[in-house]
């Protein structure tokens, strides 16, 4: 029988309601009074400072929800259950037209957002693939040409509800088209594993 091998996929998770309603107003709550770097392409997207959890104990419980999310995707990543511990947090409050350019995360392995209101359907997070060097390129794209994981790169997440969270490795790409719909409030986060170790050849990450 023929076979079509999915080679070299990337790993994406998502986790449906990991935070109940209490956890996710009160996020929303400390995010809203407290956005106040606008980002430096869209002036309806706000962020808070960069929070570590231990600095709070509403971060901490959260994160103790999500180390063992980020041990399950990384050992997809890196085949072992790794030490994860998260760099870092911060809120995005995303109003009406607002948008995220595209961009990935440096300096970390695993990054996730938490949705904290519903997201229109404009505004959901679109992942996609690399530009490439400075190949010429070939595509064969039209309304007669069915997409697929080997020709799309492009992929919109699928809709979600508050308190869902998606990982992914840090070094996607990703963006966020301008929101036709209302406030979108969303946590974000990076994480990083103690210790990588390829037969011998080890390095360990702190903050
Ligand atoms: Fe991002």
């Amino acid at each position: 029988m023929d076979q079509i091998i999915e080679l070299f996929p990337i790993p994406f998770m998502r986790v449906e309601k990991l935070l109940d309603t209490e956890s996710i107003e009160a996020i929303k709550h400390q995010f809203l009074k407290s956005v106040k770097n606008t980002n430096a392409k869209s002036l309806q997207l706000s962020h808070s400072e960069m929070l570590s959890p231990e600095e709070n104990p509403l971060f901490k419980d959260i994160s103790e929800l999500i180390i063992p999310k980020l041990c399950e995707f990384g050992l997809l990543m890196f085949g072992e259950r790794l030490s994860w511990s998260i760099k870092e947090m911060w809120g995005n409050v995303l109003q009406t037209n607002g948008y995220q350019a595209m961009h990935n995360h440096a300096n970390c392995f695993i990054s996730g957002v938490i949705y904290l209101t519903p997201s229109h359907p404009s505004a959901n997070t679109i992942f996609m693939k690399g530009p490439g060097g400075r190949d010429f390129a070939f595509s064969h794209a039209s309304s007669q040409t069915e997409l697929g994981p080997f020709n799309a790169d492009k992929w919109v997440s699928p809709d979600v509800t508050p308190g869902d969270m998606v990982l992914f490795p840090s070094y996607l790409l990703h963006e966020v088209r301008p929101n036709l719909g209302p406030l979108r409030i969303s946590l974000a986060f990076n994480a990083i594993p103690t210790r990588l170790d390829s037969w011998g050849y080890a390095i360990g990450f702190s903050r």
